[in-house]
């Protein structure tokens, strides 16, 4: 089976194309066209994610991602003779999005519907007025093609692509564990079997990723900020510079598996304030705060493996490419549970992209809906759709 899939969760614009042969979780996978735009420097002069400019960097690229991608896979086949006719609901649907709209009329005009089964689209969770630029596309595509759509949950990709090693996903053994880290998640997911989750732990303010931005914002570092405290805090231990400030390690004795970066986050706003860093302090403190974050991370992550007999541990969402939490994990876990499989996604994937996306649209095959069904006008975009919520296929 051919999933076309797509991503605009938050500030990344990824279209893929990807055969699937076999069931799920068997199959195997090959990745065809991969298309990924990231927002990242649009974003970096206003600090952050603004949804409205995302949203319209979204709608501008979803065609030429598409076109990127169909292209690499070659199915990108023009045609002179005009097959596909744009159905008038197509405008009603892309009422906001008059230049999607546009682009996508003489797209499919130019254009033969390529190979493909399925077409599998982030539904949530994510920035809202994102994921339903991604979800109106998907559901005209859809539509013009006459091809089922599936909806997905962007956090069940970052799962699955961390156990992808570029043709399979990883043979899990349960009950398994998955810490999902990213810019709005910071959570503990527990697996009795493939696709179905229970959430076992969360933070209870920021996400980790949060933690990250706002600490690089208050060491006037760019954002995102991640990279630019993992690059400085290894600058740090490799010249071991001295510590700038103890930090403190929240809820790292409570008796819970939660999680809390808010109160982190203000000991660097204290440990800073009227202050002139030198570059080598703010390189200290990035390591101090570094520091504490894995450790947080890696004690209640012990804790529920040896609470719950974890036999699969799994690290996913845009914070798992920091390279100290990786070696931290990996030296932990293989010293003290050496019969605990580890899984890491490749840094490639560990950031979103529509790769994840095609492999959970796989894993939710039985949910696709055609444009003929009733449901198909029921999909929808939810900023907080919850992993827990997701039925089992
Ligand atoms: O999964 P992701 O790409 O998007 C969301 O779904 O949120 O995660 C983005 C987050 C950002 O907060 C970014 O600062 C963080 O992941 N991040 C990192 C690193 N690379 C990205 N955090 C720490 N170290 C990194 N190397
Ligand atoms: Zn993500």
């Amino acid at each position: 089976m051919k999933i076309l899939s797509i991503e605009t969760s938050c500030d990344e614009t990824a279209v893929s194309l990807i055969e699937a042969t076999g069931d799920f979780p068997s199959a195997e996978y090959k990745v065809l066209g991969n298309a990924l735009f990231s927002q990242i420097d649009i974003h970096r002069e206003y600090g952050g994610v603004f949804p409205a400019v995302a949203k319209r960097e979204h709608a501008k690229t979803l065609v030429p991602m598409l076109q990127k991608a169909l292209k690499e896979a070659e199915e990108l086949k023009s045609n002179q003779v005009k097959t596909f006719t744009v159905p008038d609901t197509l405008e009603v649907m892309l009422d906001r999005e008059p230049e999607l709209f546009e682009q996508l009329s003489v797209f499919v005009k130019e254009n033969d519907k390529p190979d493909i089964d399925q077409i599998a689209v982030t539904a949530g969770p994510g920035l809202e007025p994102t994921l339903w630029v991604g979800v109106n596309f998907a559901k005209a595509l859809a539509l013009i093609w006459n091809v089922p759509v599936v909806p997905v949950n962007h956090m069940e990709g970052h799962v699955l692509s961390s156990v992808f090693d570029g043709t399979n996903l990883a043979e899990l053994q349960f009950p398994a564990l998955a810490l999902l880290i990213s810019g709005g998640h910071t959570e503990l997911i527990k697996m009795n079997e493939w696709s179905r989750y229970e959430k076992i732990g969360a933070t209870r303010d920021d996400a980790v990723g949060e933690a990250f931005d706002k600490v690089a914002r208050l060491l006037g570092l760019q954002y995102p900020g991640g990279p630019e405290i993992s690059r400085r805090a290894s600058e740090a231990r490799a010249s071991n510079l001295p510590m700038f400030a103890k930090l403190p390690r929240p809820m790292l004795d409570s008796n819970d598996l939660d999680f809390s970066f808010s109160g982190l986050k203000t000991a660097v706003r204290y440990a800073v304030q009227d202050k002139e860093l030198s570059e080598d302090e703010v390189k200290a403190i990035s390591r101090d705060f570094e520091d504490a974050v894995t450790e947080v991370l890696l004690k209640k992550t012990e804790r529920a493996v040896s609470e719950y007999n974890i036999q699969s541990l799994i690290l996913g969402g845009g914070v798992s490419a920091n390279k100290h939490l990786r070696d931290s994990f990996t030296d932990f876990f293989k010293r003290e549970y050496p019969e605990l499989s580890l899984y890491l996604p490749d840094p490639k994937l560990s950031t979103d992209n529509s790769i994840m996306i095609a492999l959970a649209g796989h894993a939710r095959s039985q949910d696709a809906v055609t444009p003929a069904d009733e449901a198909f006008s029921l999909i929808r975009a939810s900023g907080n759709r919850s992993l827990s919520d997701e039925g089992v296929s």
